[in-house]
C-alpha cells in the first residue's frame, strides 16, 4: 500500500514478532513485543511497546518506539525506523536500536548500551 500504517504484525530478521495495535489519528501507537532473544536471565515474555510514526501518505514514514522490558529484565530498548516499499511491494521496516541495560554502578554506565539494526516484515 502506498499508505505506511504500522497497524498488524511484523517479524523481523531475529524471529522477533511485534504487534501494532491500531495507530491513532496522531500517529501514537500501543502494541507488544515479542522478543525471540534476550541477555536477561527469566524467561521472555510479551513486552508493551508504544511509538509515534508520521502520517505520510508517500509510504515511506519515519517512526520510533520503545519497548520495556519490565516482565523479565530490567533493560529498555528504542527502536527508529522508516517504512518502505519494496520492488515487490511488500511493505518492509528498516530500523536502528538502542538496548539500554541496567548497570549496577555508574563507573559501568559505558557498557550498558548496545546498538544494533532490524528489518522488519509484514507477517500473514
Ligand atoms: C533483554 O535482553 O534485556 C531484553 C530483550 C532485548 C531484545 C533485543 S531489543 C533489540 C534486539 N531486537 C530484537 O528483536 N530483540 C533484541
Amino acid at each position: 500500500p502506498q499508505q505506511c500504517d504500522l497497524t498488524g504484525w511484523w517479524k523481523n530478521d531475529l524471529g522477533s514478532r511485534m504487534q501494532v495495535f491500531k495507530v491513532e489519528n496522531d500517529g501514537t501507537f500501543s502494541g507488544e513485543y515479542h522478543t525471540a532473544v534476550s541477555s536477561a536471565m527469566k524467561p521472555i515474555q510479551p513486552s508493551p511497546l508504544v511509538g509515534s510514526q508520521h502520517l505520510d501518505e508517500d509510504g515511506q514514514c519515519t517512526f520510533g518506539f520503545t519497548v520495556n522490558w519490565k516482565k523479565f529484565s530490567d533493560s529498555t530498548a528504542v527502536f527508529v525506523g522508516q517504512c518502505f516499499n519494496g520492488g515487490d511491494g511488500k511493505e518492509v521496516l528498516h530500523t536502528s536500536w538502542l538496548l539500554r541495560e541496567k548497570v549496577d554502578a555508574e563507573s559501568n554506565d559505558w557498557k550498558a548500551t548496545r546498538t544494533g539494526r532490524n528489518t522488519f516484515a509484514r507477517m500473514g
